[in-house]
């Protein structure tokens, strides 16, 4: 780590969940679990890749704390806000994620994980009924409490920094108001007029976060910080910020899957994808505005992979469609059907289908670790902002829209830029090989 000139990471990091459900819950059991030697972190690229620095007689395949300064999972403690008081072993056992056997041995660190009082707002997700949240705040105060409640949170654990992860439900869609979100200005006064309708409570997070010197990752489809008034906020405070929407089964697939169709030049006539799942998301994802934020997210996957103005025989007019329906017997355990309709020499047709069965919660946490710790890592590197070399863990990943900047949802360039930013944090050349 010669030339590398990021702080090191010292004392305990605070990791805030907003929202202690099934993803929040997994994620914080897995943690636990694995600094007690119980469990392995599987999926996560923090604790397990391995990436090329150096060419040549020089080249080194290193984990990524070998070349950056990374925080330990040891340093990590816990914090959580929810609209239900359950504590996160409560959660995590009415989750029915893991085996009970997984979650006993850490049963006490859970119970101490009591989730403070929600910022909610019923409107934006209506078949959400807990009692725990902010009754009669206005947006402002909304805002002040949860400052206060991280500051106090801080303060009590002893920790140097603090992240901010929303695991929360997606909410209501709120489409980008370019009077209200266009500069933190008018942000603020909208928050301070409680308007309601423009000021999702997510936002209400994302900005007490980032007045607060936290980094703020947006882990649902939500637009919170995905507009201009946030950036302006993040570039104030010079914290990172990402989003949007953990990429784990179907997006995966598909940004894995549609390059193998865009790289071989075959065309796409259409792609249906369809899933179950029985989870208090897919409950939530039933409400027809709560699924429509899911969709935008969803949809905008293949069309900055397979793009019709680059291959106007290839990809023009293809019909891509996105379903989630709430199924219950399934619980977490989502099944995914992909059906590609796609054509080759002289156009003929062929398909191509996948069936993902997969667990919707196993496969998000290891994100929200990965996202937390790089979050952090960027925070002590000086970079702030919006994050793009974390898309590879984003469905909808954020880009400056405003400067005409598109978004990379190729896995594979994805992972270079992943690779890339550390390289460069570590004081290493980038390149575009993809080891
Ligand atoms: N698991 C995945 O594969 C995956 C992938 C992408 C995105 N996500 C997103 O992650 C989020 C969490 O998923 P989950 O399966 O854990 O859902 P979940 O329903 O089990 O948990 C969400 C929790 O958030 C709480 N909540 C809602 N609004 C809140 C607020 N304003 N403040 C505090 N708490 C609030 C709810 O009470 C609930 O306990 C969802 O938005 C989901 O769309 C999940």
């Amino acid at each position: 780590m010669a030339k590398c000139n990021v702080k090191p990471a010292e004392g305990k990091l605070g990791v805030l969940v907003v929202g202690n459900g099934a993803v929040a819950t997994t994620f914080m059991t897995g943690v636990l679990m694995a600094r007690k030697g119980l469990a392995k972190p599987i999926g996560s690229m923090t604790q397990y890749d391995k990436m090329r620095v150096g060419e040549g007689a020089d080249k080194k395949y290193l984990h990524y704390d070998q070349i950056v300064p990374m925080a330990k999972l040891d340093d990590i403690v816990f914090g959580t806000w929810d609209v239900y008081p359950a504590n996160a072993f409560e959660s995590a056992m009415n989750a029915e994620v893991l085996k009970e056997k997984d979650i006993l041995p850490v049963k006490e660190e859970l119970e101490a994980i009591v989730p403070m009082k929600a910022a909610f707002d019923h409107n934006y997700a209506k078949r959400l009924d807990g009692e725990n949240y902010m009754k009669g705040a206005t947006r402002w105060e909304m805002v002040e409490n949860l400052r206060k409640d991280i500051r106090d949170f801080k303060a009590k654990h002893g920790c140097s920094r603090i992240v901010v992860l929303w695991a929360a439900s997606t909410e209501v869609y709120v489409p980008v108001n370019e009077q209200i979100h266009d500069t933190l200005e008018h942000l603020e006064a909208a928050m301070k007029a409680d308007d309601k309708e423009h000021i999702a409570p997510s936002m209400c997070y994302a900005y007490a976060a980032l007045q607060e010197g936290a980094p703020f990752i947006m882990g649902a489809p939500n637009t919170t910080v995905d507009i201009p008034a946030m950036w302006e906020l993040a570039e104030k405070t010079q914290m990172p910020i990402a989003g949007k929407d953990f990429k784990t089964g179907q997006t995966l697939v598909k940004s894995g899957f549609a390059p193998i169709i865009g790289t071989r030049c075959l065309g796409l006539s259409g792609w249906f994808s369809t899933n179950i799942l029985g989870n208090r998301d897919g409950l939530v994802l039933d409400e027809p505005a709560n699924f429509r934020t899911k969709e935008v997210s969803k949809l905008s996957t293949l069309e900055s992979i397979l793009v019709p103005e680059n291959q106007p025989d290839l990809y023009t007019d293809y019909f891509h469609k996105v379903r989630i329906n709430y199924y219950p017997p399934r619980n977490d355990n989502k099944e995914g059907w992909d059906n590609i309709d796609i054509f080759g020499w002289m156009g003929y047709p062929m398909q191509i289908k996948i069936n993902f069965l997969c667990r919707d919660s196993i496969l998000a946490a290891p994100l929200c670790l990965d996202l937390v710790l790089l979050s952090d890592l960027a925070a002590r590197a000086g970079r702030h902002g919006i994050q793009r070399f974390l898309s590879f863990f984003l469905k909808s990943p954020m880009h400056d829209y405003t400067k005409g900047e598109v978004p990379v949802n190729h896995l594979f360039q994805q992972y270079v830029m992943l690779k890339n930013a550390i390289r460069e944090m570590g004081g290493y050349e980038a390149d575009e090989a993809i080891d």
